[in-house]
């Protein structure tokens, strides 16, 4: 299944539609949306159709993680997966695949109640994608968008189902604590990127935690940060650079939704096949300070959930 299954787009249902076109023209470099057959916003990375799918809603937080598989065999292998794993996959009709743009969709429902949505052929956009503030463009192709971080109630039980449903594989776990909040992660591979899907045991508003789009070129990272300052998004962690075998140089801000973006740029690739997983206990070589907002949003979430009952993680 190796090289054959990446995290196509992510939809998310976001608050303030109009300040999140803003957000992806002026601050990620984006080309202006297509609007989807159900009034979706389509936002591109790449050649693709779209890479983000947003719609108008409150939550403000992950509605659908998008992985697409290259061949039929592998497809209903998944869905099989998905079945015995009690997963509910549910076939998309018509309307909803040519709104996705894709030839064949299957929803279930993943760990946390986060809605999972499995697809072939991924359209392509009428146009070529040019960005003048993004010149170098995006690493995505069979590696897919770049990657996301959900928090969960229990990420092993959830990492178990990403393995053993999606056929993902251990890169790294992560155990540390910034101040008196002790932190967990678990990152997984589904391709030659260090890992395309994370799940943290930590507080946060939502699901969403980050996600990440990777430039081809270093100096577009450089002139995302120097825009960040002058647009005054919120930075969230200052440039650094993750340790290897990721490797990857990035800053962390935060989106109109709340939850944080990551641009980056020398993501190392890994062999998907015989990767020795190892445990982290440090996030950074250098860099990537926590900056006032940061440990507002955190403190903030962690009360937030202390008066919530039967999640580790608020909601
Ligand atoms: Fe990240």
């Amino acid at each position: 299944m190796f090289g054959k299954i990446n995290l196509a787009y992510l939809a998310l249902q976001v608050r303030d539609l109009a300040r999140w076109r803003r957000f992806a023209a002026d601050m990620l470099g984006l080309p202006a949306p297509a609007i989807n057959g159900d009034g979706t916003l389509a936002l591109r990375l790449d050649d693709r159709a779209h890479r983000f799918i947003l719609r108008q809603g409150a939550a403000d937080d992950i509605d659908a993680l998008g992985w697409e598989v290259s061949n039929r065999k592998d497809f209903d292998a998944i869905v099989d997966r998905a079945q015995a794993a009690g997963a509910n996959p549910a076939v998309g009709n018509a309307a909803l695949c040519q709104a996705r743009h894709v030839e064949r969709l299957v929803q279930f429902t993943g760990p946390d109640g986060v809605r999972n949505e499995l697809v072939m052929g991924l359209g392509q956009a009428g146009t070529a994608f040019a960005s003048t503030l993004m010149p170098g463009g995006f690493r995505t192709g069979a590696m897919g968008l770049g990657h996301a971080v959900l928090s969960s109630s229990d990420m092993q039980q959830a990492a178990s189902f990403y393995r053993d449903v999606l056929g993902m594989r251990l890169s790294q776990e992560l155990q540390c604590a910034i101040g008196p909040i002790e932190i967990g992660g678990v990152f997984l591979h589904c391709n030659p990127r260090h890992h395309s899907l994370a799940l943290f045991e930590m507080p946060t508003r939502g699901r969403m935690h980050h996600v990440m789009i990777e430039a081809n070129d270093m100096r577009d990272v450089g002139g995302a940060w120097e825009r960040a300052q002058k647009l005054k998004v919120p930075i969230i962690l200052t440039l650094g650079q993750h340790p290897e075998p990721d490797g990857m140089v990035s800053f962390y801000g935060m989106t109109p939704s709340g939850f944080d973006f990551e641009i980056g740029a020398a993501g190392q690739l890994i062999d998907p096949e015989n990767f020795e997983p190892i445990t982290i206990h440090v996030t950074s070589d250098w860099g990537h300070h926590p900056t006032l907002r940061a440990k507002w949003n955190l403190i903030s979430a962690a009360i937030v959930g202390k008066f919530r009952s039967g999640s580790k993680v608020p909601r």
